[in-house]
């Protein structure tokens, strides 16, 4: 059943593309907007929600943090994201206008339910973003999104990760269509530009062998950072949590910009850090930003792993490694610029001996609080 992968998150990594595919089939009509019948939540009350509230932990909290910068770029309602643990003890204020998403691949997370119990009790509509048919979590909100990843096995989230984020795109550009934030003819084409990008997953699948290479040569590192800023940071989190729970290292993810006040301290000789970098089109004065964020901490002797889009000469100079990804609009960049970390995980893990479909103390689903 590994379909010849030694590990089942292999073999999931490699379904990237097509599942990316599928949680796209279907929910586009012949006009090229989007029919998302499923989300039975009619569009006279989506109208009127004044503020979405996104609901996850884990990866799917990562992919919140992305759905949040989309939501507010597409649909100018305000959204923040929350871990679901922290959710309802700090009695948040929501009401029949606030929308809340919760987002979880199992559909048991227990943090997450808890969560969305709350906010139906206090009048909210709840859309669950989900992986697993008729589970708890979809039973118990006003409507569902499946995600089409098919069963994901391993305990590292990877294939579920990228279809949340498609969902979360597409429930963005539902919420812009629905409310005439957006016109049909920007929505095409943010939905031509999704529909390209499983080809790029693909060829970003392609050329992993220098990324496996450099992973097996920080085999005996104890601390690898992670850097990005916009989309790039929950990007940066989600490789830091992946390499916390298959490489068993001392990981972190930082927000590029908050390195002056604080992390920079952690900065010393061939200490690998590694950049996500965002494209140079679209917001250039952070790609700028972070180009000199990568010459300060190479100033200071760290091994810089720069991902980058392909083009971007900018950070030649100044990258030990540089990992191509392929141009993508910036919101999307998350969908191909998580495939590397999630190899790069992987590959250290194999190379220290660890198990890595089954990680130590952990479980694929969190059915406690
Ligand atoms: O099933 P869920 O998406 O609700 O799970 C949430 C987290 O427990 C999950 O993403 C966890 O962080 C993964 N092991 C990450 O790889």
């Amino acid at each position: 059943e590994k379909g010849g992968y030694d590990y089942f998150m292999l073999k999931e990594i490699a379904e990237q593309p097509k599942a990316v595919a599928d949680t796209l089939l279907g929910r586009i009509d012949a006009s090229g907007l989007l029919t998302l019948d499923e989300v039975r939540i009619p569009a006279s009350v989506l109208r009127e929600v004044d503020k979405v509230v996104i609901v996850a932990c884990g990866t799917a909290y990562h992919a919140g943090m992305i759905a949040k910068l989309a939501i507010e770029h597409w649909t100018r309602i305000p959204c923040e994201t929350e871990l679901a643990s922290e959710f309802r003890y700090r009695d948040p204020i929501l009401d029949q206008r606030t929308l809340v998403i919760a987002i979880s691949q199992s559909g048991e997370t227990m943090d997450t339910l808890m969560a969305l119990r709350h906010a139906r009790e206090q009048g909210a509509r709840v859309l669950a973003v989900c992986n697993t048919n008729g589970s708890t979590i979809p039973r118990e909100s006003d409507a569902v999104l499946y995600t089409h990843a098919g069963p994901e096995v391993a305990v590292a989230s990877t294939k579920a990760f990228l279809t949340q984020l498609v969902a979360c795109y597409l429930v963005a550009l539902y919420l812009g269509q629905v409310r005439g934030t957006k016109w049909g003819d920007e929505i095409r084409a943010v939905i031509r530009e999704l529909s390209d990008i499983a080809a790029a997953v693909d060829t970003v699948l392609e050329t992993m062998e220098p990324v496996r290479a450099l992973a097996r040569s920080l085999a005996d590192k104890d601390t690898v950072l992670f850097l990005g800023r916009h989309v790039g940071y929950p990007v940066a989190l989600e490789g830091a949590l992946k390499l916390k729970e298959l490489a068993y290292m001392h990981a972190e993810g930082f927000a590029a910009g908050e390195l002056k006040h604080g992390p920079i301290a952690l900065i010393e000789k061939d200490l690998p850090v590694v950049v996500v970098v965002p494209s140079p089109r679209g917001r250039s004065v952070l790609h700028d930003k972070i180009v000199s964020n990568i010459q300060e901490i190479r100033a200071r002797g760290a091994r810089t792993i720069v991902i980058a889009e392909e083009g971007d000469e900018a950070v030649v100079p100044y990258a030990d490694h540089l990992i191509r990804i392929p141009a993508t609009p910036t919101l999307l960049q998350p969908l191909v610029a998580t495939v590397p970390l999630q190899v790069f995980a992987c590959e250290l893990a194999t190379a220290r001996g660890n198990e890595v479909d089954q990680p130590r103390n952990l479980a694929k689903s969190v059915t406690v609080e």
